[in-house]
C-alpha cells in the first residue's frame, strides 16, 4: 500500500505518524540490492540482459550440494539445530581450529551485524577505510555508533591511517580484504603490523568474503595471526566462491570469548536447515568448488589484461570482480552498458564494479566496454 492516509472504518489514520521508529532507524536509507537483469530489461526495453552487479558466481550448485539440499527438505517441519553443531565441527576441522573458535550466521552480513550489536554502544567509534562495503555505515548508524573512515589511497587501504585513527572510544576496526568495490588486498604481514599497534580491547574484523579468489601468497590470517591475536575475528561466507548466496550462510573464526559473545546475538535458528546441509556438502565438494574458483581467476586475469591493453587503469584485482575507477564518467558508462544488456554496479563519481562471470558473458562484457569506452 502506498498511500499517505486511509480511513478505517470510522477513523482516519495519518500514516506519517504511525509508530515511532528510533531516530537512527528513521534516518537510514532502505537497502537497495544490485539491479537484476529483469529490471534492466524493463527499464531499457531490451530482452537479453545479464547481471554482473552482485559478485555472484554464474553457476548453480555443484551436483552433490544440490543433492544435499534436496535431502534436507525431508526435515523441514522441524526447527534446525540453532547451534549448527555439525556444521561448526566440519568448519573447525576444515579451517584448522578448535570448534569453540568458529560460529555461523545468516550470511557473513548477519555476523557483521551481530558484531556491531555486540560491541558498539551509542557514541562508540568504528573505523573502516572508505570506500568499502556498504553495510558498515548502515550497521554503525543502526547502533548509534560513530563511523571513522580514513580515505583509500590508490584504491587500497592506508593501514597506518587506520592505526592513527584509533582513540579510546574505538571498539571495532572493520577491514574488507579484498576490498569491495575496489578489489585490492593487503597481506597478513601488513595486518600483523596493524594488530601490533592497536590496543587489545579493539576488535579487528577481517571481512574475507572473497578470500578464495585471492593470491594465496598474501597469507592466511587464521593460521598466521589468530594464535597470537585474540582480538582478531575473521568472517567468511558460502555466498561467493561456493556459489550459495541465496542460502545465507556465513561463518566467523576467532577467539572463543569473542565467539561466545557474538553468539548471544544470533537470532534463533538464523542459519536454516537447508543452509546448514548445503554448507556441509560444499565443504565436502571443496576441490570441485576450487576448480570453479580457478576458472574465475583466470577469466579475471583475461578481462583485466584486455582492459589494461585498452588503456584502462585497473588496480591489482583480488576478488571475483573488476573495478574500473572511471570517476565522473561512471554513471554514463554504466547506463550505456545497461542499454547493451550489461548490468553492473556503479559508485557515482568513483567507479564501476563488474562481476567476473562465465567466458561467454565476459566476452560480451569486453565487447560492450570496447563499444562504450572506445
Ligand atoms: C565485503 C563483503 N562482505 C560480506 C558480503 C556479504 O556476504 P554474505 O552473502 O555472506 O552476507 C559481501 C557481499 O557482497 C561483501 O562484498
Amino acid at each position: 500500500m502506498n498511500v499517505e492516509s486511509y480511513d478505517f472504518p470510522s477513523r482516519r489514520y495519518d500514516l506519517s505518524v504511525i509508530g515511532r521508529p528510533r531516530p537512527a532507524v528513521d534516518a537510514l536509507p532502505s537497502y537497495r540490492p544490485g539491479k537484476d537483469a529483469a529490471q534492466a530489461e524493463e527499464e531499457h526495453g531490451i530482452d537479453d540482459a545479464i547481471k554482473l552487479a552482485s559478485n555472484e558466481t554464474p553457476w548453480g550448485p555443484v551436483p552433490s550440494v544440490a543433492g544435499a539440499l534436496a535431502g534436507a527438505i525431508e526435515g523441514i517441519n522441524r526447527y534446525a539445530d540453532h547451534r549448527a553443531t555439525e556444521l561448526r565441527e566440519r568448519l573447525a576441522e576444515w579451517v584448522g581450529v578448535e570448534v569453540d573458535q568458529v560460529t555461523v550466521g545468516c550470511g557473513s552480513v548477519g555476523i557483521l551485524q551481530q558484531l556491531f550489536l555486540t560491541y558498539v554502544d551509542p557514541g562508540d567509534e568504528v573505523i573502516y577505510p572508505w570506500r568499502s562495503f556498504e553495510v558498515y555505515p548502515v550497521f554503525a548508524k543502526l547502533v548509534d555508533g560513530v563511523s571513522v573512515t580514513p580515505p583509500l589511497v590508490d584504491n587500497g587501504f592506508d593501514l597506518d591511517a587506520v592505526v592513527r585513527a584509533v582513540t579510546d572510544r574505538t571498539k571495532l576496526i572493520v577491514l574488507a580484504n579484498p576490498n569491495n568495490p575496489t578489489g585490492t588486498a593487503f597481506s597478513t604481514a601488513d595486518l600483523r603490523q596493524l594488530l601490533n599497534s592497536v590496543p587489545d580491547d579493539v576488535i579487528v574484523v577481517l571481512d574475507e568474503a572473497y578470500r578464495e579468489f585471492m593470491d594465496p601468497a598474501l597469507g592466511n590470517p587464521v593460521t598466521d595471526l589468530l594464535p597470537q591475536f585474540p582480538n582478531l575475528l575473521v568472517t567468511r561466507t558460502f555466498s561467493k566462491a561456493q556459489g550459495l548466496a541465496a542460502l545465507r550462510v556465513g561463518y566467523a573464526v576467532g577467539d572463543p570469548s569473542v565467539i561466545e559473545s557474538i553468539d548471544k546475538t544470533l537470532f534463533p535458528f538464523a542459519v536454516n536447515a537447508m543452509a546448514q546441509a548445503g554448507a556441509i556438502a560444499s565443504i565436502e565438494a571443496h576441490d570441485e568448488v576450487m576448480e570453479r574458483v580457478e576458472q574465475i581467476k583466470s577469466e579475471r586475469a583475461r578481462v583485466v589484461s584486455a582492459l589494461r591493453e585498452a588503456g584502462q587503469s585497473i588496480p591489482d584485482q583480488q576478488a571475483n570482480f573488476v573495478y574500473l575507477p572511471l570517476g565522473e564518467s561512471t554513471m554514463d558508462v554504466c547506463t550505456k552498458l545497461e542499454r547493451l544488456g550489461l548490468v553492473t554496479r556503479p559508485f557515482a563519481g568513483e567507479g564501476l564494479r563488474i562481476t567476473i562471470s562465465s567466458p561467454e558473458e565476459n566476452d560480451r562484457l569486453l565487447a560492450g566496454l570496447a563499444e562504450v569506452l572506445g
